[in-house]
């Protein structure tokens, strides 16, 4: 049980579109501070709509969204944002000024900031996403998906959120890019205080960054736990159409023999294979 009051809680919400499609069925949910998160579930499952609930861009159909002190329902968007920051699955949907710096600007600038705090926002957004001075006046088009994306992170720093919802940030990166961008959120998470959430498909990436899983299916969540405790409900994963890491996979085939079936690295598995041989080899 975790004693401390939670940044948000969420209880009993439901959304459904102005179409009708009921997209999220009494979600309960809290998230605290200091956590390190992944939304997982097939396409369809609800990843997007719950984030969007919880920075308030949707309001609940019902049930309550509660970020600290505000109820989702009565509050605006700009109190909303500036505690829960979201970044689009593609980032260029996000991008959408003539240069990089009015692109971090735009936040700050829209809650009215004054000029020179808009400036201090925006160049300490860019240093701590690792955005050389020299691409301020760039346009965001110009630069590569990475650090498109680092621009799309920067210009939802600038308004200083809590936690820092990212949608599907590995998707259409290679491997480096993948861990460099992973690097630079455990970095967010662990030196500068935010809690992260991300959303995403890849296993391997939530078994190397996660501490905690959120798995969802048509609406609800199937199940909330630690990413090694929920990896091992192999059954309820398959409903999500969804699979544990490999490395994962191998431990539980071979769980009789002394490994972990939550063992979440191949550094993890490595370790235990030493230690197991070392105890057959000294009786
Ligand atoms: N604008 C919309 N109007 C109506 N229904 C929508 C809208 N956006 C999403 N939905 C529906 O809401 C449900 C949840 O969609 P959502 O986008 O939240 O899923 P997701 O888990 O983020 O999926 P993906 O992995 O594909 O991004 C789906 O049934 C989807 O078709
Ligand atoms: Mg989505």
């Amino acid at each position: 049980m975790n004693t401390q009051t939670p940044f948000i809680r969420v209880s009993n919400l439901n959304y459904q579109y102005p179409d009708g499609t009921h997209a999220l069925w009494d979600i309960n949910l809290e998230i605290y501070e200091g956590e390190f998160i992944a939304f997982i579930g097939q396409n369809g499952s609800g990843k997007t709509t719950l984030s969007k609930c919880l920075n308030g861009l949707f309001k609940p159909t019902s049930g309550d969204v509660i970020v600290e002190d505000l109820n989702s329902k009565t509050s605006s968007i700009v109190q909303m944002v500036r505690r829960v920051g979201y970044v689009f699955q593609n980032p260029d949907h996000q991008l959408f000024n003539n240069n990089c710096w009015d692109e971090i600007a735009y936040g700050p600038r829209n809650i009215q900031l004054p000029e020179e705090q808009v400036k201090e926002r925006v160049e300490e957004a860019a240093q701590v996403v690792g955005l050389p001075e020299r691409y301020f006046s760039e346009h965001p088009f110009f630069l590569s998906k990475g650090l498109r994306q680092r621009v799309a992170i920067a210009s939802i720093l600038a308004l200083r959120p809590k936690l820092i919802i990212v949608d599907e940030p590995t998707t259409g990166q290679d491997a480096r890019q993948s861990f460099e961008i992973m690097d630079f959120l455990k970095d967010l998470n662990e030196n500068h205080g935010h809690i992260i959430v991300i959303i995403t498909h890849d296993m391997p990436i939530v078994a190397a960054y996660a501490r905690r899983v959120v798995a969802m299916g048509q609406g609800r969540i199937l199940a909330d736990g630690p990413t090694a405790e929920v990896f091992k409900q192999t059954e309820l994963l398959a409903q999500t159409f969804l699979e544990p890491p490999q490395i994962t996979q191998l431990a539980q085939r071979v769980q009789d023999l002394g490994y972990d079936p939550g063992t979440l690295t191949v550094e993890s598995m490595v370790a235990q294979h030493i230690a197991l041989h070392a105890s057959q080899d000294n009786p």
